[in-house]
Order: structure tokens, then sequence, then C-alpha cells
């Protein structure tokens, strides 16, 4: 018997991994799915529409206004949070996520941008720069161990911004003024909460009037349990709680704005002015503390109020989302004179803001904000027939190097599927190429609308385009 060929035993080959395949497609229904992960999400292609319009948005804006967009790592030493956002804050405390490397080195995902990029900002010796202030954006994802919720995500992304080496209360109220043009460009419509926490030392003065003042046990009893854990740990943050209980004990308390020396109160006059004269509708909560340990002087946040898109006035019921969702911030930030000399630079006053990118969107959509058509196509391009096709492929790369938005779908051969998707997609035109069409060197235009059809010499085609398209 003489050997096989080898082309016939590579053939068995083929079939004995193609029947492999085969069966193990067969079990794959039966194969449990790895779902992701609790907290973190997906965002679909059609959601991601959003995305880009938010995200360009804010390219646009922020680079307008000086700003040089970066980037930092996802991963930081752990000890680099502990330090700038603070040990006892619920960031870093309750909701990192940190492992031991291989090496030994205590690491944590970013929780949030600031320490980063202020890492940055000294690593690299940018107080040397020859523009200054130097501004900073940044655009990303962060992970916080949170409890899942509407709007609060273990993965979400933010804008990120930041002003290195301004003191000048102009700084503080230029980033509250861009922070609420930008919302409002997008269609949302927000209300912007200020205070000022004046300097670490009114800050310490202040903590013992608040603990004296909670020495009152009748007052104290009405704080929720976890309010009175912050009372030992981080009394700041009882400025802040959203229980109703601890609310009504703050009534009488003594406020920390009525305890900041002359220099923090002047400044903060000077940024209520600022705002005043930009138009930029503010109001002041003496509570608005903010839950990370660098701040100091202003601090402000961005509220979702009920919309004027979405047709709501105050009186009308709010579904149980709406209610969620403004129960969270869009953004939040301050200044933090302290941290980039803290973190080992040189004394740099500074102050930022981040907006959360899946908090903006789920408000657009809640606002009923029509999706931007930005990025729509104006002309399909179909075609008919193997050669057709191929004249279509160069037609379609000639509309898009001539900037053009044009969409195909080459894998389909039926023109009824073509001309169905061109009307999905929301396509003005539809240039159809078919066999006669490349005898002729034609093309036909398809108005999607009224359906008319007409044939163009293909010398004249860009041309009835743009008249069509005016
Ligand atoms: P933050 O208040 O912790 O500030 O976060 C800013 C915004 O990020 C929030 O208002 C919210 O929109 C969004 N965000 C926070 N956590 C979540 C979450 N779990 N899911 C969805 N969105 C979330 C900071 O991060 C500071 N670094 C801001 C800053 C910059 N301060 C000075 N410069």
């Amino acid at each position: 018997m003489g050997r096989k060929p080898k082309n016939q035993s590579a053939n068995n080959a083929y079939q004995k991994h193609s029947k492999n395949t085969q069966d193990k497609n067969v079990f794959h229904s039966k194969v449990k799915m790895i779902s992701r992960l609790r907290g973190m999400r997906d965002i679909l292609p059609e959601e991601y529409v959003r995305w880009d319009e938010v995200i360009n948005q804010a390219r646009e804006l922020f680079k307008y206004y000086g700003f040089l967009e970066t980037d930092i790592p996802v991963l930081e030493s752990q000890s680099l949070y502990e330090k700038s956002t603070g040990k006892q804050t619920d960031v870093v405390s309750k909701e990192m996520f940190t492992f031991i490397d291989k090496d030994g080195d205590k690491v944590a995902l970013r929780p949030e941008a600031t320490p980063g990029v202020v890492r940055s900002y000294i690593e690299h010796g940018m107080f040397n720069r020859t523009f200054q202030p130097v501004k900073l954006l940044w655009i990303g994802n962060l992970f916080r161990r949170e409890k899942p919720q509407l709007g609060r995500n273990r993965q979400f992304s933010q804008i990120n911004v930041e002003i290195f080496g301004e003191a000048s209360a102009v700084a503080d109220a230029q980033l509250i003024m861009l922070g609420y043009q930008f919302l409002k460009e997008l269609g949302v419509t927000t209300q912007v909460q200020v205070n000022s926490i004046g300097d670490s030392l009114d800050r310490e003065e202040y903590v013992k009037k608040l603990i004296m003042y909670f020495r009152d046990r009748k007052i104290r009893a009405k704080l929720s349990v976890d309010d009175k854990k912050r009372l030992m740990k981080n009394p700041l943050r009882v400025l802040d709680s959203k229980d109703e209980g601890t609310q009504s004990a703050l009534e009488g308390a003594p406020q920390l704005i009525d305890n900041i020396n002359d220099e923090a109160r002047n400044h903060f006059i000077k940024v209520l002015e600022y705002l005043d004269e930009f138009d930029i509708p503010y109001i002041l909560n003496p509570f608005l503390v903010r839950g990370l340990d660098y701040y100091n002087r202003t601090v402000f946040e961005f509220w979702p109020m009920r919309g004027a898109n979405s047709g709501q006035n105050a009186d009308s019921a709010e579904s149980v989302e709406e209610a969620i969702s403004r129960q969270s911030a869009l953004g939040g930030g301050g200044r933090y004179d302290g941290l980039v000399e803290f973190m080992g630079g040189r004394p740099t006053p500074a102050c930022g803001f981040a907006l959360g990118i899946d908090r903006i969107i789920n408000r657009m959509k809640e606002e009923n904000v029509p999706m931007s058509s930005a990025g729509q196509p104006d002309i399909f391009v179909a075609q008919l027939g193997e050669a057709a096709k191929r004249q279509a492929m160069t037609f379609f790369e000639e509309l898009r190097k001539k900037g053009y938005k044009a969409q195909q779908n080459f894998v389909k051969d039926s023109l009824k599927a073509q001309l169905e998707m061109a009307h999905k997609i929301g396509a003005k035109l539809t240039l159809i190429i078919g066999q006669q069409e490349l005898v002729d060197k034609t093309v036909i235009i398809r108005d999607m609308e009224s359906g008319m059809q007409e044939v163009y010499a293909f010398s004249r085609v860009f041309e009835e385009i743009d008249k069509r398209l005016k």
C-alpha cells in the first residue's frame, strides 16, 4: 500500500477539526455564560452616539478655553490615593479596588483622577512650562466599589479638568461657569451649589465647635447610625448627609462659612461676584463640604433640576428613577491649594472639577434631549452585481475622502434589503450602481423621501449631490 497523498491527510485533519468545531457549537448552548461583574457596564453602539456627543463637546469646549488633554495610568500605587484623597474618605476606605501585584506592590485601580493628574504634574515638572497656569483635561474610566444603583456604577467615566498655578478667584468662577455652560449646551438643566470651607486651620476650629454642638444628647440622638460613626471619624461629612434625621439635627448647627478666615471669605466673595457677572445662577449651600480630603476654600457641585425639556413642572409626578437620579450630583469640585505641596511638589495653588459622563447621559435621556444627528449619514451607496459592487466600493471611498457622510452594506446583494437599510439609518439620498450604470458610466440618485430616481453621468454626480444636500 502506498502512502496517502499529503493533501488528503490535510483534508482529513481539516474534516476532523471541523467536526470538533461543530460538536463544540452543539455544546455551546449548554455552556454557562460568564456575565459581566456587578456594577460594571457595557455601552452598546446605539448609546455610544450620546457618549461621542458628550465627549466631543467636552473636548471642543475645554480645549477652546486652553485646557490640554492628558492621560494617566489606570493602575497606581495604593498610597497615592490614601495620601491625597484621604484614608478616612469613603472612596479610599470602602470603595477602592486594591490588590497586591506579583512584585508585592500594593496597587489600586484609580477611583478618581485628581491624584494621578497631580502626581503627573509633579513628576513631569509642569511648573516649569512656559504657559502658566497649567490647565489639564482628562477623560476616562474610574472604578469605585460602590453599591450599584441608577447613576452609581463600579466602573464609570468622568470629564475632569484641573488648573495648576492660579490662586485668584477668577479661576474658581471660570471653572463653575464652564461646567454650568457645558451641561446647559448639552440640554441638561442644572443647579449650581457653592460653599467655602475655608483653610485647614478654620476647619480644625470648626470641627471642635461641631463636636461641641453634638454633645447635646437630644441633638445627637437624631443622627443616623452611619452619621454617628462619621461624627467620630470624619465629622465634616455629617454636614452633607442625605439622612432626614441628620438634616434636622443640623438645623441649629454652627455653619462653616461663618467660621472661615478673612482672606478666605474675601476670596469667596470675589468668586460669587464673578458668578454674578458671568450670569451663572447658583445657590449657597452652607452644608456642602465634598467627600475628599484635599479641598480648601471654594467647593461646588452641579445638581440635576427638574427639566425644562421633559415638560415637567414642580407639581407634576416624578418617576422613581428620576427621583433617584436627582439625588446624585452630576459633577463637583473645588480648590485644593495644599495638595501639590503635600504630594511632594512645589507650593502650587490649584482647583478643578469632574463631571460624571454616565450620569449626564442618564439625565439627557430623562430630559428627553434628542440624540444628535451630527454623525448621521446623508448618503447610502447601494450596488447590484459583482462588477458594480467593486465600482461602488471605489465610489464610497471617494465620498469618504471628499468628506461626505455615507453608509453602505456591500455584503448584501438584494437592492430591497439595501434600500431598507438606507431608510432605517435616515439617509437622504441613495446612490445606486448596477451593471447598466457601470457600462453607461452613470449613477442613479434616489431621493429617499419621495422615492424619485434619476440617472446622472458619473462626472456630474458630486455636483448633483451637493445641490440636493444643501
Ligand atoms: P467626585 O464628586 O467624587 O469628585 O466625582 C465627580 C462626579 O463623578 C460625580 O459628581 C458623579 O457625577 C461622578 N461619579 C462619582 N462616582 C460615581 C459612580 N460610582 N458612578 C457614576 N458616576 C460617578 C471627584 O472625583 C474629584 N476628583 C473632582 C475634582 C477634580 N476635584 C478637583 N478636581
